[in-house]
């Protein structure tokens, strides 16, 4: 487990992740590839889903969609980015969903 997470970690300095200050929290992205977010989204590159970086840019400046992105992190959905579909992730509690989405968007 333990190197796993120092894997991913240096699969995304390797990409460049986290080489922009201010640093990339290690603490989210563990838990980003915890919950298997990370096999279809990076930061700063389109893979299935959109790039976070994208998403948090596309978003800035209105918080009111914190909750909308929460539910549909949860149950699934498609139609913002393109013709790709998010599956619903329901094996990540809400609690930790509402962390990562709030940390999405903050994303510089
Ligand atoms: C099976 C692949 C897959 C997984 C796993 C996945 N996503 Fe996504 N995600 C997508 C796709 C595809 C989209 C684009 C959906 C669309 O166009 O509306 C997306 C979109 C998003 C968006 C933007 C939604 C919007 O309406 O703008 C957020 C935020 C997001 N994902 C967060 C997460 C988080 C957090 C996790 C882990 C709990 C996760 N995703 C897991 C594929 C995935």
């Amino acid at each position: 487990m333990r190197a796993h997470i120092l894997l991913s970690v240096l699969v995304l300095l390797s990409r460049g992740a986290l080489a922009a200050p201010p640093a990339v929290d290690p603490a989210m992205l563990e838990l980003a590839d915890r919950s298997r977010c990370l096999t279809c989204h990076d930061l700063d590159e389109t893979v299935r889903g959109p790039a976070w970086r994208d998403v948090a840019r596309r978003y800035r400046g209105k918080p009111e969609v914190e909750d909308a992105l929460v539910s549909k992190v949860h149950e699934g959905g498609g139609g913002a980015w393109g013709n790709d579909y998010m599956s619903a992730n329901k094996r990540v509690g809400l609690e930790n969903i509402r962390v990562l989405v709030r940390w999405i968007l903050a994303l510089p």
